[in-house]
This record gives structure tokens, C-alpha cells and sequence, in this order.
């Protein structure tokens, strides 16, 4: 059975901050940079960065911490990180001042247990969350953490069914998402590296 505290220890044991550990491993460093570079081209391009100025952020999924200086230079005013694995914190703190970096499994019990976000970020990890159990339970803690009209910003790939690719990844429909977001503000779902982006603000 799937593993993930194990999985991500060994694979960022194995990468550290370097590109293929939070990116895709079967990619060049350099394709897995321009891959980067497009995602941040493309929360730029559809006006997703306008949603972090002033915001209090707390990203799910911190992999290499590639995103944090552009979520800076957005107007973020606070962020957290959380990360099912600590093996990049120490890196990231040293490139970066005043953030939170904290081990965490997004499944398990709240970080906190008021809403005190005003934007969530999940990118490129929703599918790293297979069992579906444990995915209501992580959007459970998402919507509890979420101010009224805060953000969560996430990505999904099109597809109209479940599809398990491997065993630490799953294709999840974005009505399989929506189901634990009610009565929520959907953006458009823009073109992200080789998925979608949305946000969904909470009433
Ligand atoms: C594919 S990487 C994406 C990292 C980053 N968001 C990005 O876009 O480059 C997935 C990240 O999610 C983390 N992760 C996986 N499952 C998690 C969970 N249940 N709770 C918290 N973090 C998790 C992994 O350790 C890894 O850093």
C-alpha cells in the first residue's frame, strides 16, 4: 500500500531542491525549469497573481519552494508552508526570510483551527492525495481554514473519470473537487503546465 510520508522522504532524500524532486523525475532539469518558468507565466498571463496582494497564504506542498518569491513580489503579506516532508525547509529557509515551514500531512488534523487564510494553495499536489478518503478529509481542513471569502487556488488535469496512473498519482475530475467546495466563486480553468489552475473563493 501507498506510502506518502515515505514516498516524499526518499524522494526529496533523493532530489533535495533539485528541479526533478518536485517537478517531473523523468524530465531534464532544464525541461522541469522551463516547466516552472511556464507556471508562472501562466498565473501571471490570467491575472492569478493578482489574488496574492495582501494576502495571508498557506501553500500545501511546498516541494523546492520554487514559487515563493514570486508569491512575494505578488503582495503576499504572510506565508506559511506545509509539507508532508521537511527534507527541503532548511534549503528554503535559507533563500528565503520570514516564512513558516511546518510537517504536516494535510490529511490528518488541522494545522489550525480557525479560518485565518485568505488564500490556500494546493498546486500539483491534489493528486499526490489518492486515497479518497483522506482528499475529503485535506479539502475538509482546506474549507475550515479558509476565511469567509478567502481563496483556494488549485490544479486538476481534464478528465471525466478517476484514473490512478501510478501508485502516488491520480487523475481526479474537477467535479470530484467541486463536490467538497459548495456554493463556492469558480475562476475560469486556465492552461497550467500539463494540467488546469482555478480558484474557488468560499461565501
Ligand atoms: C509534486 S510536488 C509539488 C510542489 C509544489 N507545489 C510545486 O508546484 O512545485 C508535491 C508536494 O506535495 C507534498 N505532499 C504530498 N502529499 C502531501 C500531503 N498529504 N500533505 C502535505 N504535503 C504533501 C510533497 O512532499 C511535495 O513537496
Amino acid at each position: 500500500m501507498f506510502n506518502p510520508q515515505k514516498y516524499w522522504d526518499d524522494r526529496m532524500e533523493q532530489w533535495g531542491t533539485d528541479p526533478r524532486g518536485a517537478g517531473n523525475k523523468t524530465l531534464s532539469v532544464g525541461e522541469n525549469l522551463a516547466m516552472f518558468a511556464g507556471a508562472v507565466t501562466s498565473m501571471i498571463d490570467n491575472g492569478i497573481h493578482e489574488i496574492f496582494e495582501n494576502a495571508v497564504v498557506l501553500e500545501i506542498g511546498v516541494g523546492n519552494g520554487y514559487f515563493i518569491p514570486f508569491y512575494k513580489a505578488w503582495g503576499m503579506q504572510q506565508y506559511t508552508g506545509a509539507d508532508i516532508t521537511d527534507k527541503n525547509f532548511g534549503e528554503i529557509h535559507s533563500k528565503n526570510d520570514n516564512l513558516v515551514l511546518i510537517k504536516k500531512n494535510i490529511t490528518e488534523d488541522l494545522l489550525q483551527s480557525d479560518p485565518v487564510c485568505d488564500l490556500i494553495i494546493m498546486i500539483d499536489t491534489e493528486q499526490h492525495i489518492v486515497d479518497d478518503k483522506d482528499f475529503k478529509k485535506a479539502m475538509k481542513n482546506i474549507h475550515d481554514m479558509l476565511k469567509p471569502g478567502g481563496r483556494i487556488l488549485m490544479t486538476t488535469w481534464d478528465t471525466k473519470t478517476l484514473e490512478q496512473t501510478t501508485d502516488y498519482e491520480v487523475k481526479r475530475p474537477l467535479d470530484d473537487i467541486l463536490k467538497y467546495l459548495p456554493n463556492y466563486r469558480l475562476s475560469a480553468v486556465f492552461p497550467y503546465r500539463d494540467k488546469f489552475i482555478f480558484w474557488a473563493q468560499k461565501p
